[in-house]
């Protein structure tokens, strides 16, 4: 049986997962987090890198993980993505469209970013044949200084990919999914993704992420971070007593949210007019662990909404109940340790 190795480098916590099976099934092996010391990754500092390199060697010895192959992830803030429409042509001819295309939809100097790209699916458009195509450029210093770090805690790194994709895959939709629309919230960054027929058709990222809601708290109840995000999570959205009033704090933070998924939904119907419509919302990341937060989505867009749990969704085995509950935390890590199982 073959094991597989996943490393969730987030701001606040580095967070390990490592799987045992084959394509059709696994158990789970080993899984741990400890927090990130030090700035964390945006650092420059050499000092900064060895002591996130050190912490990572010791996770990894502390979590009994057998293999230094590894699949890791980049912030999605450090990536652009972009799903475009293109004609259909030769495969030569594409990777010059894809640079056009790149240059037209990426903010940032080509030369500063490692490229690829993916082929989504065909799609007809007014009766013409249009490629469906995933754009992916991630900046180049990040893709270094991430394998550095890796390589530093004497790992090897083998797939590096933005996390939203590591999400997505950690949740297991197939072609039989209804259309879904994820949002995973990180602390600095939120992804919004629609899923149809368990392939990507619209990927975007905004600047805003759950420590607005913090930070929220923190000045209106004069609470140090750590005590604020305790309370965030036990009251959430509730509306009761304490919760009402932690609940009013965070409602506008919420509320921006809400609107960039009203957004997503209009730009995807918009855009695919013969394509099915959303079904479903499923929410990972820093947002999902609000209590209520389910309920709060249903309430105002009215639609089915789920926190993601990759344990349940991938029914992997051998997990003990308290990391069997701790539903979306380890989503991305899931993600990645699958990467080796990918049909
Ligand atoms: N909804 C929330 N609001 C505020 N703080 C939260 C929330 N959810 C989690 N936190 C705090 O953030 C800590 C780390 O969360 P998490 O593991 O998602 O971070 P991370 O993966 O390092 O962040 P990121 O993926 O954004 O880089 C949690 O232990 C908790 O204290
Ligand atoms: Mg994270």
């Amino acid at each position: 049986m073959a094991s597989s190795f996943g490393i969730d480098i987030g701001t606040k916590k580095i967070k390990v997962v490592m799987l045992q099976g084959d394509q059709n099934r696994q158990s789970l092996k080993s899984c741990m987090s400890v927090d990130m010391p030090g700035p964390g990754m945006l650092s420059e500092s050499s000092f900064d890198l060895e002591e996130i390199a050190e912490t990572i060697r010791q996770l990894v010895k502390d979590a009994n993980i057998s293999t230094s192959i590894v699949n890791a992830a980049l912030p999605d803030s450090a990536v652009y993505s972009k799903v475009v429409f293109i004609p259909e042509m030769s495969t030569k001819d594409l990777s010059n469209a894809i640079y056009w295309e790149a240059e037209q939809n990426i903010p940032a100097p080509l030369a500063t970013l490692n490229l690829s790209y993916q082929q989504l699916r065909k799609r007809e458009v007014n009766g013409d044949t249009m490629l469906e195509v995933l754009i992916v450029g991630a900046q180049s210093s990040m893709v270094k200084k991430y394998r550095n770090v890796l390589e530093m805690a004497g790992l090897k790194p083998q797939t590096l990919e933005t996390e939203i994709i590591s999400v997505i895959r950690g949740i297991n939709l197939t072609s039989k999914s209804p259309t879904t629309l994820i949002m995973n919230v990180g602390r600095f960054n939120t992804s919004i993704v629609v899923v149809e027929q368990g392939i990507i058709s619209f990927i975007y990222s905004i600047p805003l992420g759950s420590v607005a809601i913090s930070r929220a708290v923190m000045t209106q109840f004069n609470l140090a971070e750590e005590q604020a995000d305790q309370y965030i999570k036990v009251y959430g959205v509730s509306n009761q007593q304490t919760g009402e009033k932690i609940a009013n704090v965070i409602q506008p933070i919420l509320q921006s949210l809400l609107t960039e998924v009203r957004k997503a939904l209009a730009y995807y119907s918009e855009k695919n007019k013969q394509a099915s419509t959303v079904g479903q919302i499923i929410l990972s990341g820093q947002l999902s662990s609000l209590s209520g937060i389910d309920v709060f989505f249903v309430k105002n867009l009215g639609m089915e909404t789920v926190i993601a749990n990759p344990w349940k969704m991938h029914a992997i085995e051998k997990v003990p109940k308290q990391i069997l509950d701790t539903d979306t935390d380890y989503a991305t890590a899931v993600g990645l340790a699958l990467v080796d199982y990918e049909k």
